[in-house]
């Protein structure tokens, strides 16, 4: 296994070093070789090479065979609006150099974090649901884009391909499959002609999938059913910016945003995250969530490696450390001690070699 590790900036390095320590013990436990190469990303490579995504790291993720990303974003980029270069350039470049056509975000619910919800318990209890984000069209990519010359005016430009949608649409429907069998397509086809687009091309490939119940959906209606109804959400497919939005509104919802991971897969290396951002405020001072992190570790093995069993260890340790209260501050209840970003990895990382001493001794 061949590792890209991108820290990026803020919280970014912390919580990526415990994510790749708990890779390396998974991999000693179950035989695999791991090795893994840095590179830079993000603000901290504007600052030391002018570019937030340099050609050495783009050639390092298109000879790994997965990329572990941390996050990437700083301050002194959002305030200054005339800054010529920013870090989530980097972050858009990667994805239409590696092809990362599909953001794909498990929104799922953790039983003793339910009372972290903004919701009331009732109705986010059981949520589990799936977002699948167009992530290289859009208006996100779409040109023409910029001001006119009196620089009164700006435009964006909304662009989608037959292609694109179908190679998503399709994705999504296997994804389906091999969940609860329904799928919400999302769209503004009663406005944008992109998203009538998009519904033509979803409805021509429904009849391959009879087994799947395909629901089309607005995406204003689908942004208040996401609150109000969380777990009528199985698997939902939408474009690049409608996903963006919806999204955020997804992973706040079960109250585990920290806890959260995401996979970006394409045509070529795929990108595990966190879906958190870099938290520059809380930077090196070990009090960052490393779960969604470490998390993604667990995607990864899964999605890129086939491998079921490691990912399902990690995800019980996590869900153990979380019974075990071993909770960094962000999920800790109120009056119990929180623990560090450290100290919540090296729980997890023992918890996984003794797990598995125990299942050897019993065969
Ligand atoms: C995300 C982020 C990015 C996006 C930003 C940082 C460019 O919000 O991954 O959702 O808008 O896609
Ligand atoms: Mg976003």
């Amino acid at each position: 296994m061949k590792i890209a590790v991108l820290p990026g900036d803020g919280i970014g390095p912390e919580i990526i070093q415990v994510a790749l320590d708990v890779m390396k013990v998974v991999c000693e436990k179950f035989g695999h070789e791991l090795q893994y190469e840095y590179g830079i990303c993000g603000a901290s490579a504007i600052d030391k090479v002018g570019d937030p995504y340099p050609d050495e790291t783009h050639e390092l993720c298109m000879k790994s065979d997965a990329v572990l990303f941390g996050a990437v974003g700083d301050p002194k980029f959002d305030n200054n609006p005339l800054a010529k270069v920013r870090p989530e350039q980097g972050l858009l470049a990667m994805r239409k150099k590696l092809g990362l056509y599909a953001n794909i975000r498990p929104i799922t619910t953790f039983e003793s974090l339910i009372h972290k919800s903004p919701l009331r318990a009732e109705l986010i209890k059981g949520a589990d649901f799936m977002c699948i984000r167009e992530l290289t069209g859009g208006l996100y990519f779409g040109r023409p884009q910029g001001r006119s010359e009196d620089g009164n005016t700006a435009y964006d430009t909304c662009v989608y391909m037959r292609n694109e949608i179908t190679r998503i649409v399709t994705l999504a429907y296997e994804y389906a499959m091999k969940r609860r069998k329904k799928l919400t397509v999302i769209d503004k086809a009663n406005v944008l002609a992109t998203s009538r687009l998009w519904r033509e091309v979803a409805k021509e490939i429904a009849p391959e999938y009879p087994e799947v119940e395909t629901e089309y959906m607005f995406v204003d209606n689908a942004a208040m059913r996401i609150i109000q109804w969380p777990t009528s959400f199985d698997v939902m497919v939408t474009e690049n910016m409608f996903g963006d939005i919806l999204t955020d509104e997804g992973s706040v919802v079960t109250g585990s945003m920290g806890l959260l991971p995401s996979a970006s897969i394409g045509t070529h290396t795929s990108v595990f995250e966190p879906i958190h951002g870099s938290w520059p405020q809380a930077a090196g001072q070990n009090i960052a969530n490393p779960l969604a992190a470490i998390l993604s570790a667990a995607m990864m093995f899964e999605y890129s490696f086939g491998m079921e069993r490691e990912a399902n260890l990690i995800r019980k340790a996590v869900d153990a450390s979380i019974n075990a209260n071993i909770r960094t501050q962000d999920i800790q209840m109120e009056g119990q001690k929180a623990y560090g970003t450290s100290e919540t990895g090296e729980w997890i990382v023992k918890y996984i070699q003794s797990e598995l001493v125990s299942k050897e001794k019993k065969s």
